[in-house]
């Protein structure tokens, strides 16, 4: 059974009757344009056909119920402070918080109802982005509102910022939110702007889950994203969206411009002007060039930015020695997780071919042990977020 499927059984056997309200969202891979997202600049992710799943009813108080398929069953009311709310169950509640923060509705309508994903967690999957995303389709549903893609991404994404602690940036939501189904999406993270660009026949994305799982990373991400809003304002800009290459050469004459400002605003740079040349090689068809610019991506990400890991470089190196592979790199926030491939598909036997070589040719590095096995999914790029059933 799918998640879909579990969510409506689960939902039966808890309440004996039928939901009124089934959302689901889809975690996401991006393709190129790493940590460019909160410097303003380009992204292009895809869904995948992973999603979660929120199955409810309207409540007749202001107390949600909600049980997550092996986390138990969690209750709190509405207009609480979410921070008070246990981890998993405080995305769905700070959702609330942020929907009323942005204006959408005074007070959500609450709702008693089970969540099941079929996203792995911890796999740089996006698993809480598409939380979020799904539960702001029912507290929406609920409350009569409808959001564009971008508003719910949003939401999500002021979830993170302001109630998890994670200046993050609205890939994640927004690839969740506004994906297409046999699409990469070019978002412009600063207008928010979405262009669809037709998936390039002839190959396949596999997600490449090397069983290693973040652990203190936030601290990280947050070093990077103020390093990158500092080089900005060093320039005299409002992001690194607006630096050109010459502005990063310069930089390192500016008053306290260190090395690391350098190379971390290069990558930025570098990076944006990959995902437009990236939009370009998947709609002229241009698989080699595509495959080019990810191992770049990759390198610049492993040696500039300092965001990949032993297990992230070595399964990218494993599935770049196979003969289908195009390119290979590291995907979302980096460290541990997740690696994407681009795989040529003969539509016979390649893909197949691709994963058990890798499977047979990977090795976990011993510095950085696994906790979960290694696993490959092909996948093609998914529906984004959606009701299966709405009131
Ligand atoms: C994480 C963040 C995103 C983005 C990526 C890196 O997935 O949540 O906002 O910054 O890392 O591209």
């Amino acid at each position: 059974m799918d998640a879909i499927e579990r969510a409506l059984a689960n939902f039966q056997s808890t309440y004996d009757t039928e939901p009124t309200v089934v959302a689901r969202a889809p975690g996401r891979v991006n393709l190129i344009g790493e940590h460019t997202d909160y410097n303003d600049g380009f992204v292009l992710p895809m869904a995948l056909p992973f999603n979660t799943v929120i199955a409810a009813r309207p409540a007749d108080t202001n107390t949600v119920t909600v049980a997550s398929e092996g986390f138990g069953s969690v209750e709190f009311a509405i207009g609480d402070d979410p921070a008070g709310t246990t981890q998993w169950a405080r995305y769905v509640h700070a959702v609330a918080a942020m929907l009323s923060a942005e204006g959408h509705v005074a007070q959500p309508r609450a709702w008693e109802g089970v969540i099941t994903t079929d996203i792995p967690p911890g796999a740089s999957l996006s698993s809480s982005a598409a939380l979020e995303v799904a539960a702001g389709l029912v507290y929406t549903s609920l409350s009569e509102v409808s959001l564009s893609a971008g508003q719910l991404a949003r939401v999500g994404q002021r979830v993170e910022n302001e109630v998890m602690g994670l200046p993050s940036g609205i890939l994640d939501q927004l690839a969740s939110a506004g994906s297409q189904t046999g699409k990469a999406t070019l978002i412009d993270c600063r207008s928010l702007d979405l262009r669809t660009i037709d998936f390039p026949a002839g190959a396949t994305i596999v997600v490449l889950d090397t069983g290693t799982r973040r652990e203190l990373v936030e601290s990280e991400y947050a070093d990077r994203q103020a390093t990158c809003a500092q080089a900005a304002s060093m320039l005299g800009l409002g992001a690194l969206r607006d630096a050109t290459p010459a502005d990063v050469d310069r930089l390192a004459s500016l008053d306290g411009a260190t090395q690391r400002h350098v190379d971390r605003a290069r990558h930025v740079v570098n990076e944006d002007a990959r995902t437009l040349e990236a939009v370009e090689a998947m709609e002229s068809g241009d698989l080699p060039r595509l495959g080019e610019l990810m191992v770049q991506s990759h390198e610049s990400l492993r040696d500039l930015y300092e965001v990949s890991g032993p297990a992230l470089d070595a399964i990218v190196e494993a599935a770049l020695q196979s003969p289908h592979c195009i390119g290979a790199r590291m995907t979302g926030g980096g460290f541990a997780g997740g690696a994407i491939a681009l795989v040529a598909d003969d539509g016979d036997n390649s893909v197949n071919d691709f994963c058990q070589g890798l499977m047979g040719r990977y090795q976990a590095p011993p510095e950085q042990p696994a906790t979960a096995p290694t696993k490959l999914y092909p996948c093609q790029p998914s529906a984004g977020a959606g009701y299966v059933k709405r009131p």
